[in-house]
């Protein structure tokens, strides 16, 4: 049986052998000829005793496999080996969109398991997860449960993957993989990616490149821990394993019972990043973000100009502030809620959703009634998932608390998680969003923080309800999208950010309710292009959020240009502006309102890497090629370095229409150095290219390239 599983460039070949167990037996480009794919194995002389050994579709372990599992299973009578024969397959095709599922069966026990393969033709996008279904009589423990199992053949691997913390998220590292199993893991529990995110490059026989080679771009969808093997076995192909981290985490489950595993999300490209990028990037708009083709709003948020320092006067100020710079919404941060334990800083409150009545004598409602007054919406903060230890709520239920009692509590941000494995738990958070909107249904946005890692972990629930403890990170994880399953299910369209502390918490399963994500604290714009540069391999820019600050020294045109580059916002206080930068920031929220479908449904290309260069310069072009806006930064300021000696290539237009160039987001009182009058063709712009004039003076500048008819 020869299983082919095509996107639109790509085929993943699956195989039964002899024996009816089912391989990878092919994964590269599309074949013309579909027969043709039950002739590979024949070319394939990789057949000493090792033959098959590795490229199972779904590795189960304790009988003939003896490599890294995708499949461990502890059976109902305390037996620990599986094996998993194909029985049956089928393919269901809507649109674009395919769904084949294979069906596997262990021939001693009745355990089955069905591979799901999602495809996305068009945009070269493979969805894989799997179901394991317990049909024997008692219950069975899973001790690992692999999303995917991957089998890839080429002369060498280069794995990009990213490293993190607090303010330095998503710092990359290319190194080649070399014989033995390397990983990518977490085991913080929730804020899963600060130190690691489950997204990652594969370069297949030379490390990556923007616009050649052949990369895969991949992504776990799971908001919490995660494993990813990259095994070179003896033949030097590699086996990929994603899934749910197995560490602590033994599942049982029930007769008849089935556990479903989260999504792999990856593309393959024969052109490099960039294509690979803006297949995921389409994906996204389409398929998973939530409205990922609809509007966002601009906003200014007051976390960085008051802290937790404000009431009501000082926030309707702030009010008549966005109203002035011309930004959609304003967004209340922390800070706002608890009474006994007021949150004034961060050692208190959390958990107590109520007004602070001190700051907030007349509530929300007549915050946003103010709001609308002034002509603009209102968004808020929370971050329902957590708990001081100074809070009525911890007085009231500290078994709600996740913590271990006969251990110290070990804090991070002064607060601890609550129990989402907990049903009434679940409740309450669904009850706080609920409360908010009931209360206020214009209310038109929410930042959903999470800043606190999952320490002691141990749930009084599973406990008391006489349930494994080695469930409870799948089961927060579970809780969570069970609440934020029935938030949507009640109010499916308001905007909401994902925000974790920063970038700790990003992924695409969650993206299913979420508009937008908060990538990091950190804003100094130098960081910052370095920062979104690497987000956006992954994630789209109408999800990414990027505030205008005061972090660094470089000037506000600086600062706001970087910003646009995402979903704009400004964290600033706008009253201690010069009349200047206030003129220049009007502009340039009027300035973002004309490009943003661009930015937001558009292609995205880098053209100048700063890693390579003493510059950056990205550009985004419309679907229909009319419109395209690039971005291009000065990023070095070693002595000597002039920025832009050539001209910059652009990418993505049509060679066979005009374009004008115009620069845009220009300093009152400066003059442009860009010939506006000038009309050139794609073609001269594709191939010669554009010089954006960047330099020390000139240090970051904004270039539309619009269409002449
Ligand atoms: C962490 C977030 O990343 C910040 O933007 C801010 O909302 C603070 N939390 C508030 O505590």
């Amino acid at each position: 049986m020869v299983i082919p599983i095509e996107t639109q460039s790509n085929a993943l070949v699956l195989q039964t052998d002899e024996d009816k167990r089912l391989r990878t037996v092919y994964f590269g480009k599309r074949l013309r000829n579909t027969q043709e794919y039950a002739l590979v194995e024949s070319q394939n002389n990789q057949k000493d005793v090792n033959a098959g050994i590795y490229n199972h579709v779904y590795t189960p372990s304790g009988s003939w496999s003896l490599i890294e599992p995708a499949l461990n299973i502890t059976h109902a009578d305390g037996n620990n080996s599986t094996e998993l024969l194909y029985v049956a397959h089928e393919q269901k095709q809507e649109g674009n969109v395919t769904l084949t599922t294979v069906k596997l069966k262990d021939p001693v026990y009745a355990t089955e398991v069905t591979l799901f393969y999602k495809v996305y033709a068009q945009e070269d996008v493979i969805e894989q997860w799997s179901e394991i279904k317990n049909t024997e009589k008692g219950a069975i423990v899973l001790q690992k449960y692999a999303s995917a199992n991957l089998y890839f053949k080429a002369d060498n691997y280069y794995l990009t993957n990213y490293h993190a913390g607090w303010g330095r998220e998503m710092r990359p590292e290319e190194m080649p993989l070399t014989n033995g199993i390397k990983v990518l893991d977490s085991k913080l529990g929730t804020r899963a990616n600060i130190f690691e995110p489950p997204t990652f490059t594969l370069a297949f026989n030379k490390p990556s490149a923007e616009d050649e080679g052949e990369v895969l771009l991949g992504t776990l969808g799971w908001s919490g821990n995660f494993k990813i093997d990259f095994e070179i076995d003896s033949y030097h192909n590699l086996r990929l394993i994603p899934g749910i981290n197995p560490h602590s985490s033994a599942y049982t489950l029930a007769s008849n019972a089935v556990f479903k595993t989260p999504s792999f999300i990856y593309t393959v490209s024969h052109q490099g990043k960039g294509f690979a990028s803006r297949n995921l990037h389409r994906w996204a708009r389409k398929y998973r973000i939530l409205d990922g083709n609809g509007t966002r709003l601009t906003l200014l948020n007051n976390w960085e100009a008051t802290y937790f320092d404000f009431d009501q006067n000082k926030l309707t100020d702030l009010f008549k502030d966005g109203k002035k710079l011309g930004v959609d919404m304003f967004l209340l941060d922390d800070g706002w809620f608890a009474n006994k334990y007021p949150r004034n800083d961060d050692t208190a409150g959390l958990g107590d959703w109520q007004e602070n009545k001190k700051k907030l004598p007349d509530g929300i409602g007549y915050l946003i009634k103010e709001a609308e007054k002034t002509g603009i919406k209102f968004g808020i903060w929370l971050e329902p998932e957590m708990v001081n230890p100074k809070s009525e709520l911890y007085e009231k239920h500290p078994d709600w608390v996740v913590k271990q009692a006969a251990r110290p509590e070990h804090y991070f941000r002064n607060q601890l998680v609550l129990d989402l494995a907990n049903p009434v738990v679940q409740e309450y958070v669904f009850g706080v969003v609920d409360n908010l909107f009931t209360k206020n249904p214009s209310l038109a946005f929410i930042k959903w923080d999470c800043n606190a890692v999952i320490f002691n972990a141990h749930s009084m629930y599973l406990q008391k309800s006489n349930q494994p403890q080695s469930q409870f990170y799948v089961d927060y994880v579970k809780g969570l999208y069970k609440v934020l399953e029935r938030i949507r299910a009640k109010y499916p369209s308001v905007p909401m950010m994902l925000c974790s502390g920063g970038g700790g918490r990003v992924d695409y399963e969650a993206l299913k309710y979420f508009t937008e994500f908060w990538p990091s604290d950190n804003t100094e714009p130098l960081e910052r292009i370095f920062i979104q540069w690497n987000y956006s391999y992954y994630y789209p820019v109408i999800a990414t959020c990027n505030h205008v600050t005061d972090w660094g020294k470089q000037p506000i045109k600086f600062r706001t240009d970087v910003a646009m580059m995402g979903k704009l916002g400004y964290d600033i206080v706008v009253s201690h502006l010069s009349p200047t930068d206030l003129q220049f920031s009007q502009q340039a929220v009027s300035n973002y309102n004309q490009i943003k479908a661009t930015l937001w449904y558009g292609e995205q290309y880098r053209l100048v890497d700063p890693y390579m260069h003493p510059m950056a310069s990205i550009m985004y072009v419309s679907e229909d090629k009319s419109k395209a806006v690039m971005f291009s930064y000065h990023t070095n300021y070693r002595f000597d370095l002039t920025d832009s000696p050539h001209a910059v290539p652009l990418k993505g237009l049509d060679a066979n229409k005009r374009y004008r160039v115009q620069e845009i987001n220009v300093y009152p009182g400066t003059t442009s150095t860009i010939d506006a009058t000038k009309v050139y063709s794609g073609d001269f712009l594709m191939r010669v290219g554009l010089n954006p004039d960047v330099n020390e003076k000139r240090s970051s500048v904004v270039l539309t390239i619009e269409e002449v008819k």
